[in-house]
């Protein structure tokens, strides 16, 4: 077996009688796995039977054995949050060995609020319209029957919004009989032949059911090759279900109707060496911290002289940075944190985009290249860096992330610290589901998933769960960057600094949105587990 030289460390902050850091290393390995419970027997049953049920009838008589182990990996809708047992406790137990934590977000968030009952209900009709406007019918299940005489596309038939295709791939194959007949049906579009075949009689072309027959079935199929299909229902990705039938036996397949994905380029000057300054801009967010952007800022230039950095700034009082390719931009007062990384990004004008925080130093191990290469030579569309700690530690802080169905009351959301593998040719890269706060992304994919507006101090995993799904997110430990120390002894902080501990870690200045809230309604978990 191949060792994977890189592990994803986890960093975890204690306030004890003084500020101390502590950190703690956990090897990934044992913490990605997650567990779906095994209900009881008879609930895997039904399920087997609600999963087999009706495909091929006249086998439910016969008797199976359950195989639990693999049975009970099958999602059961009826997700539980469940954290680890309390072994033992030490006062720093949780940090050396740490603890799967459960949250019950149903719990907290709706004996909080004023009308639960109500609150339940709107968002079940909010995720009732939105599951109504994300629906295809590409999703649905199409089971091909045995021995049908059909032959079919079973996938990638495509056509542009009302424009026409020909159907690929139709035919009959069947015994010589006095007169060979099939039938096609659409919902959102019309059937036609491109061109005719002699001794072959069509009926209903230009409409939405159309039969094609010929006492010769070789002429038959030559004909079917001419079907075309034309999409009279306008919508910009949807799909059509296409029934195709005989004597007896009917068959389904979908034509997925769409317009072409318009492409968003770069032209980032030639290629070859890696011109930074043409493809990275470095976003940042600032505030109450002029002191550390300007170190940061000096770091960069070292390094980095004429790359473009764009600042989102919300202080009351804002001050100009001053220095050439630096757009600052001014937010209202205390915008907050997400609403600040959305507009840095909206700004970006080169293909990547890396985000750092304001208290970040470049130094030599800040290699923005590595970052370019990956991005460059495989399909990730971010990729998470290390941020050194001044104590020495580095963290790279990745996680996966599960989400598991659970019915009615919402999902469960299930974060654990870890990775899924290595990625082939970099060797100090894995693949995971969220990285830390130094970042560098393909400019449009970090814009799609979009930063929350609405979640102000706090937040970070909240924009990987948004990705889950549309962003393929790795993580290298060997591009560093050094973190300007973040809690230093009370007495010994500037007044700027007071303020921002005060903004960002006290809880009576969490404006914007409750986090339960957040994961409650906007995403509709019920719970969570992480580690
Ligand atoms: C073949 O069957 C179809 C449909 O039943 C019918 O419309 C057509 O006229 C028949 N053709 C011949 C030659 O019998
Ligand atoms: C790199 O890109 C910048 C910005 O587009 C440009 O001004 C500079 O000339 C380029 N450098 C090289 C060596 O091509």
């Amino acid at each position: 077996m191949r060792l994977i030289s890189i592990r994803c460390f986890g960093l975890i902050v204690v306030f004890g009688l003084l500020p101390i850091l502590l950190f703690y290393s956990w090897n990934a390995w044992s913490g990605s796995g997650v567990v779906i419970r095994l209900g009881q027997r008879g609930s895997i049953q039904k399920l087997l039977e609600e999963r087999t049920k009706g495909f091929v009838g006249g086998h439910d008589n016969i008797a199976y054995h359950v195989n639990e182990a693999v049975a009970g990996r099958l999602a059961q809708n009826a997700c539980v949050c469940e954290g680890d047992p309390e072994t033992f406790r030490l006062p720093l137990a949780n940090l050396l060995f740490p603890r799967v934590w459960a949250h019950n977000l149903h719990l907290s968030f709706l004996s909080s609020h004023p009308d639960p009952e109500g609150v339940k209900r709107h968002r079940a009709q909010e995720y009732s319209s939105s599951q109504k406007r994300s629906y295809t019918p590409a999703d649905e299940l199409i089971v091909a029957e045995a021995n049908s005489p059909l032959q079919y596309p079973t996938q990638g038939v495509q056509v542009q919004p009302l424009r026409t295709a020909i159907i690929p791939g139709l035919g009959l194959r069947e015994e010589t009989r006095a007169n060979h007949t099939v039938h096609l049906t659409a919902t959102l579009g019309t059937f036609d032949v491109a061109a005719t075949v002699d001794a072959v009689s069509v009926k209903g072309d230009g409409e939405m059911h159309m039969t094609v027959s010929s006492p010769d079935l070789d002429a038959l199929n030559r004909q079917l090759q001419f079907v075309t299909y034309t999409n009279t229902v306008f919508n910009p990705k949807t799909a059509d279900t296409v029934q195709f039938s005989t004597e007896g036996h009917r068959s389904f397949f979908t034509i997925k109707v769409g317009h072409d994905r318009v492409p968003e380029l770069y032209n980032s000057g030639s290629p070859g060496e890696y011109n930074i300054s043409a493809l990275v801009t470095i976003a940042t967010k600032t505030f109450l911290r002029y002191d550390k952007l300007k170190d940061l800022i000096d770091s960069i230039r070292k390094y980095y002289p004429t790359v473009t950095i764009v600042i989102a700034d919300d202080n009351e009082h804002p001050k100009a940075v001053p220095g050439p390719y630096i757009d600052q931009y001014i937010m209202p007062f205390k915008k907050g944190w997400f609403a600040g990384r959305n507009l840095a990004v909206s700004q970006v004008i080169t293909k990547y985009v890396l985000w750092v925080d304001d208290d970040f130093i470049f130094s030599s191990n800040t290699k923005l290249e590595k970052m370019v290469d990956i991005l460059e030579k495989t399909t990730l569309d971010l990729v998470g860096g290390a941020v050194r700690e001044v104590t020495g530690y580095t963290a790279t802080f990745c996680h996966t992330i599960s989400v598991e169905a659970g019915g009615e009351d919402g999902n469960c959301l299930h974060i654990r610290q870890g990775h899924h593998h290595s990625v082939d040719g970099f060797p100090s890269c894995v693949v995971a589901d969220a990285v830390i706060n130094f970042f560098m992304g393909r400019t449009e994919k970090v814009r799609q998933a979009g930063f929350n507006p609405r979640l102000s101090r706090h937040g970070h995993l909240e924009f990987f769960i948004d990705a889950l799904g549309s962003l393929h997110i790795g993580s290298c430990s060997d591009v560093i960057v050094n973190h300007a120390s973040k809690i230093k002894l009370p007495w010994s902080q500037t007044s700027s600094e007071k303020a921002y501990e005060h903004f960002r870690y006290s809880s009576k200045n969490t404006e914007g949105v409750n986090p339960d809230e957040n994961f409650y309604f906007r995403n509709r978990f019920k719970c969570m587990t992480s580690n």
